[in-house]
């Protein structure tokens, strides 16, 4: 979700206006998503790396975010989403963690709809802490390291009950992925635009959703192989 920032600058408004703006795109996407059947959709809602933004953007973002875990938990039970923390979470501020937690818990039987929320995320750091929950284990005498395989490693990321990406959208007309879900977009499509992220609305969506469509995924077979199956 990138691109609050210069859509705030373009109407000379504070940066937190774009992100407030942000929220509603947020808000709208999670509804176009149930509309076009897509099931599970993870939001990039702030990294690792966005701590070093100016302390008062970070505070505002993180105002933002309590807001709209308080206004969007009924909105989230009645359309039956399942909410689900992707990142390093014992980082984030007490009282965010709390209304993680309440979410978490309060959506944690429905099984058909799931939202990723991406806070504190960054790929290299789930890696990390991946790596040394599997040592963890290993020590533990809970794992074989000489069974390790990716199938057993998986289940040590943050996303360990999401599926990987089928599409990945990214807004504001910027072509990198920024430390996101970077094993798990191994084989995934990604989409770009120019549309800054505020703007974001159903038929960018669709646009984005029929791009996904016009691919061909080959997952390292060959054309052929693909039209033999
Ligand atoms: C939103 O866009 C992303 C968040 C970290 C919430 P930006 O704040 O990165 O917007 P630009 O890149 O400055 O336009
Ligand atoms: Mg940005």
């Amino acid at each position: 979700m990138d691109g609050n920032g210069r859509w705030a600058k373009e109407r000379h408004l504070p940066r937190i206006e774009g992100h407030r703006r942000g929220a509603d795109a947020v808000k709208r996407t999670l509804s176009a998503a149930q509309k076009f059947g897509v099931k599970n959709i993870t939001l990039y809602a702030f990294s690792v790396e966005n701590w070093n933004r100016p302390k008062d953007e970070v505070d505002a973002l993180m105002s933002l975010l309590d807001r709209f875990l308080q206004d969007q938990l009924p909105e989230l039970i009645k359309r039956k989403i399942r909410l689900r923390v992707v990142g390093r979470f014992s980082e984030l501020p007490e009282n965010i963690q709390n209304r993680l937690h309440q979410a978490e818990e309060a959506t944690a039987a429905f099984d058909e709809y799931t939202l990723g929320l991406a806070l504190n995320y960054g790929s290299r750091t789930e890696v990390v802490d991946a790596v040394k929950a599997v040592a963890q284990a290993a020590r533990a005498g809970v794992i074989d390291i000489d069974k390790l395989d990716y199938e057993t490693f998986r289940p040590f990321l943050y996303t360990r009950d999401m599926p990987d990406p089928d599409l990945i959208i990214r807004t504001s007309g910027e072509f990198r992925l920024s430390n996101f879900l970077m094993l798990q977009s191994a084989y995934s499509e990604i989409h770009f635009t120019d549309t800054l992220w505020p703007d974001f609305s159903e038929e960018h969506f669709e646009a984005a959703l029929k791009d996904y469509a016009s691919r061909e995924r080959r997952y390292g077979k060959t054309t052929q192989q693909l039209q033999n199956a």
